[in-house]
């Protein structure tokens, strides 16, 4: 049970404070979402904020995420991986050459996902799943945090986890709060990305940690 926080709502005013409130209580995920302005109407952030968060992430033991909500994710992975990106996840929408980015993910010692979006059946990903470390699925349509859970996720969920197995790691990004975490875990999920519940809470840290309780059905 990993808690990912999104860095999407932090207070990019002061987000190394942000970052470390998470990092203290154990936060081994930080998880950048990367948006183009074409795959999805808003622009977000690039490599220099991954850049800048590398040292901070890494001295606590924990790995930063990337998730490219961007049309032709392979033609940004160098770029990430410079800046020093631990995982990449690509969405299955964005690119004719799925197979393709994973490999040049993978190329970059980086480890390489994919993500499937609410209207993406989860056999879009059966022919990659063995070339990939984990498989997530949106559980809100990408570009804004702090929408509310999509309910059918939880079955959309559960024939995910009877496709993928062992084989991958499977995620949830989207609405994941105190009310929806714990479903997600039965349903099969092993990774949780919460951005507006971890980040716009009062205390970070001890969003996280509540919601790591949540997911553990306590
Ligand atoms: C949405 C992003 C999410 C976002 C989730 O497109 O991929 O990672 O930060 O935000 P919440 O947890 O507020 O739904
Ligand atoms: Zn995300």
């Amino acid at each position: 049970m990993t808690v990912a926080p999104s860095i999407l709502s932090a207070d990019f005013a002061r987000l190394g404070e942000q970052v470390a409130a998470v990092l203290d209580v154990g936060a081994k995920v930080i998880h950048v979402d990367v948006m183009d302005g074409h795959f999805v109407p808003p622009i977000t952030m690039g490599p220099i904020v991954v850049e800048a968060l590398r040292d901070q992430v890494h001295e606590a033991g924990a790995i930063l995420e990337v998730h490219l909500m961007v049309e032709r994710p392979e033609r940004q992975v160098d770029a990430f991986a410079e800046a020093g990106a631990d995982r990449i996840l690509a969405q299955v929408e964005a690119t004719p050459n799925l197979h393709y980015a994973i490999d040049a993910i993978r190329r970059r010692d980086v480890e390489p996902g994919v993500v499937i979006n609410p209207g993406t059946p989860v056999e879009a990903v059966a022919e990659v799943v063995d070339d990939v470390e984990m498989v997530l699925c949106m559980t809100v349509n990408p570009g804004w945090g702090g929408q509310p859970f999509l309910p059918h996720s939880y079955d959309k969920l559960r024939r995910l986890k009877a496709l993928v197995g062992d084989r991958a790691l499977i995620e949830v990004d989207g609405g994941v709060d105190k009310d929806t975490i714990g479903g997600c875990a039965e349903a099969g999920a092993d990774v949780f990305v919460a951005g507006s519940a971890v980040f716009k809470s009062d205390d970070p840290g001890q969003a996280v940690e509540e919601l790591t309780q949540a997911a553990l059905g306590g």
